[in-house]
């Protein structure tokens, strides 16, 4: 990966651009796109900075639901930024400010009285390196639902009358199937999950994630950490999964990119959108030269 040119935003219009980068100007055309299907996250001129630098521009897309969505880029040009702008986990980055909208089925995340434990479980996130509870496996599933009262287990559940074991183990069970991991760990659901290979535990992640019920699955390179075998199981259980949720993916892999997913977003250095189209288009024929150069490895 060649170096990024990440100087400070100093304000000018001028377009950043990466050694090899050509200095074509972006065309708003190039991100109006609309998917097929219904739009499920609807952004609306992001902007964020992490103190002067302004590490995302005018930012504006329409996610539709029940597919996949990719996020590709160099590195540095706010993949993951964007990404954590979805579900308001830039809200945790001290040096960190967000402007814009991002509505969610109609209603705004960045409203000030939006319950952000809700979100969190409505928009779920699944990260580079797996990052299981240091618990059974059982109970990286439940943990959730429990937080959010869905399940009560326990001495005192049962003195009370109100033990969900049963419903415990439906939960499980279903998450477990849904991420592709239950043939594997069904009959050791109560060994420590920090036991189970990399690709298990980020599918554990990723079903603990699915536990909450969530609507929408923002996930950060959730494979560069793997081997090939472990890779294309994830990549599988992505497709699977749009089935039912809108999935949003960060990959540095192109090959990647174009095998998973439905449409893919160009983000070049300077945190800008550059280009957003079917994955086809983006790949075969992309309208803007950067984004050609940098998918046929020309720079990034
Ligand atoms: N917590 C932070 N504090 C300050 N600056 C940050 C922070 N996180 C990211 N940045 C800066 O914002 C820009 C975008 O970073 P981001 O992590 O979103 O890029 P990325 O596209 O995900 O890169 P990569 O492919 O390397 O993961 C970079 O210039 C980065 O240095
Ligand atoms: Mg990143």
């Amino acid at each position: 990966m060649s170096e990024t040119d990440i100087t400070p935003d100093t304000g000018s219009t001028a377009t950043t651009t990466t050694a090899g980068e050509s200095d074509e100007q972006a065309r708003d055309a190039w991100t109006e796109y609309r998917a097929a299907g219904e739009t499920k996250l609807s952004v609306e001129d992001i902007n964020v900075w992490y103190g002067d630098d302004h590490a995302l521009k005018d930012v504006s897309m329409d996610i539709p639901e029940e597919s996949v969505t990719a996020l590709i880029g160099p590195s540095g040009c706010g993949k993951s930024t964007f990404l954590r702008c979805l579900n308001r986990m830039n809200d945790r980055i001290k040096a960190a400010r967000v402007e814009g909208s991002v509505e969610v089925g109609g209603t705004e995340i960045y409203h000030p009285d939006a319950n952000l434990v809700e979100l969190r479980k409505r928009i779920g996130m699944v990260f580079q390196s797996p990052n299981p509870f240091p618990k059974s496996i059982r109970e990286n599933i439940s943990y959730g639902p429990r937080k959010h009262g869905e399940i009560e287990k326990g001495l005192l559940a049962r003195l009370f009358g109100r033990d969900d074991t049963e419903a415990e183990a439906e939960l499980v069970e279903r998450a477990l199937k849904q991420a592709a991991l239950w043939d594997e760990v069904n009959d050791r659901l109560d060994d420590n999950a920090l036991g189970l290979s990399g690709g298990q535990q980020q599918r554990l992640c990723i079903a603990r994630c699915l536990a909450v019920d969530p609507d929408v699955i923002l996930m950060d390179e959730p494979a560069s950490a793997l081997d090939p075998i472990a890779t294309s199981k994830i990549e599988d259980l992505v497709e699977e999964l749009a089935k039912e949720y809108t999935v949003v993916i960060v990959t540095h892999n192109m090959q990647q990119a174009a095998r998973i997913s439905d449409q893919t977003a160009v983000f070049l250095t300077g945190g800008e959108l550059i280009e957003y189209d079917d994955t086809e288009k983006i790949f075969e024929n992309p309208e803007s030269q950067r984004v050609e150069d940098y998918i046929t490895g020309k720079f990034g």
